[in-house]
């Protein structure tokens, strides 16, 4: 393993069918106002939501409603609810829903004492918290994204067309997360599959840099093969139990800093997916996948072992007889062809993007230099030309 690190996650995981049980456990150690945040709805139509406001109130637990949270979700939303939060003197964010909800009730829980304006701190100068942080736990209905047991929280500013993610410290993961993969039996295709790619796509973010022998890079392999297993299962049938659990727990493995670690990791789809997010509020999982593809093939060569790696390790296509340059070749074509199984976006165009956003688009994407390449700004302009 290369680099020194110090590991730890703080965010307790309960997961199963009976998941919830352990809320009441969990309440008690927080004071006796709560904050309930959501999205547009999802939770009142599962009957979820009535469960958990009869555990809050069997709690004795004070409940501030924080609806509408939603997908991508915005600075004007992240004001109103730290306002409310603080005039609420609230101890505990609990967060029912997905990725944006949340990352939204992190940004609230480090925005809510905190005097200026957080897009301005954390977003654009991504300065640390340094006022009180109120807690958040999560209850989680949709899967891809890991922020049940991650600090990132990602923020979307139409009028300075950005969407900027900021990865806090242990101080902001949810002290806890209760998942149970039945919750998921309803979400969207649309939206599972765009999780699906999400899981893959995080992962890929972080085996594709290093060419050391390291073992997050075989955690990853392992995850990656758990996914493509149980979403071939889950697209054919989203109620499959085994494939759904698998997909959940895999989704928050791949994200939650554990195969980060001794890796310099590259986040490049990632910054270009949400440039796109920020001039079309597209699915987030679907910017990635659009834009993906151009992308590895612009690196493929820079990190030729690798990718060569990806196809026999993942894929498990045969090496007798092969270059690197044909295994990693027909390694992107087994992951393009998995994506058209599971139904991705497979073009900017898709997603309205026009070619009047490029040089916007490209713009706001921020250049990372964990992986095997150091992207130009004409780079990312011929890989949006080559995703539309
Ligand atoms: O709002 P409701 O009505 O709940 O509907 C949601 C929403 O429309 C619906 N949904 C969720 N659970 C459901 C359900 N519908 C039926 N049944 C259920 N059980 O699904 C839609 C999408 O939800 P959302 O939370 O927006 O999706 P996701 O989990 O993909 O989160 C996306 C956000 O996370 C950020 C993205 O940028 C985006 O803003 N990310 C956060 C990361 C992190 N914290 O580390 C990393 C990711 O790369 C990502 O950037
Ligand atoms: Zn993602």
């Amino acid at each position: 393993m290369l680099g020194e690190f110090t590991y730890s996650n703080p965010t307790r995981l309960h997961f199963g069918k009976n998941a919830l049980a352990s809320l009441k456990d969990e309440l008690a150690n927080y004071g006796k106002n709560i904050m309930l945040t959501y999205g547009g709805g999802s939770i009142k139509k599962s009957g979820l939501y009535d469960e958990i406001i009869s555990i809050l109130k069997d709690c004795g637990k004070n409940v501030t409603e924080l609806p509408g949270v939603m997908s991508n979700p915005t600075i004007e939303k992240l004001y109103e609810g730290a306002k409310l939060a603080r005039e609420n003197n609230v101890d505990l964010i609990l967060a029912v829903g997905g990725g944006s909800v949340c990352d939204y009730s992190k940004a609230v829980s480090v925005s809510a004492y905190y005097d200026g304006d957080p897009w301005d701190k954390y977003f654009l100068r991504m300065e640390e918290p340094e006022c009180k942080i109120i807690p958040v736990g999560c209850v989680l209905t949709m899967v891809g994204t890991g922020s049940e047991m991650n600090g990132g929280s990602v923020i979307t500013n139409h009028a300075q067309k950005l969407k900027i993610g900021h990865v806090f410290g242990d101080n902001v993961f949810p002290k806890f997360s209760i998942l149970n993969p039945e919750y998921t039996f309803t979400v969207p295709q649309y939206q599972m599959v765009a999780g699906f790619f999400d899981i893959m796509c995080h992962i890929l973010e972080q085996y594709l840099s290093g060419d050391d022998d390291n073992t997050s890079d075989y955690i990853a392999e392992g995850l990656m093969k758990s996914l493509v297993n149980s979403s071939r299962i889950a697209v054919k049938n989203p109620h499959d139990y085994e494939a759904r659990s698998n997909i959940m727990w895999t989704a928050t493995w791949a994200l939650n800093t554990l195969i980060a670690k001794g890796k310099t990791t590259d986040w490049m789809v990632h910054m270009i997916g949400q440039s796109v997010g920020a001039y079309t509020n597209a699915t987030h999982g679907m910017t990635l996948s659009a834009v993906s593809l151009a992308y590895y093939r612009t690196i493929m060569n820079a990190g030729l072992k690798r990718f060569a790696r990806f196809a026999v390790n993942v894929w498990g296509i045969n090496p007798e007889g092969k270059s690197d340059s044909q295994l990693a070749d027909e390694g992107l074509k087994a992951l393009e062809s998995w994506m058209r199984e599971i139904g991705v976006v497979m073009s900017l165009k898709e997603l309205g993007v026009t070619e009047d956003m490029f040089e916007g688009i490209a713009k706001g994407t921020f250049i990372l230099e964990g992986g095997y390449k150091v992207l130009t700004h004409d780079e990312v302009i011929d890989i949006l030309k080559r995703s539309m």
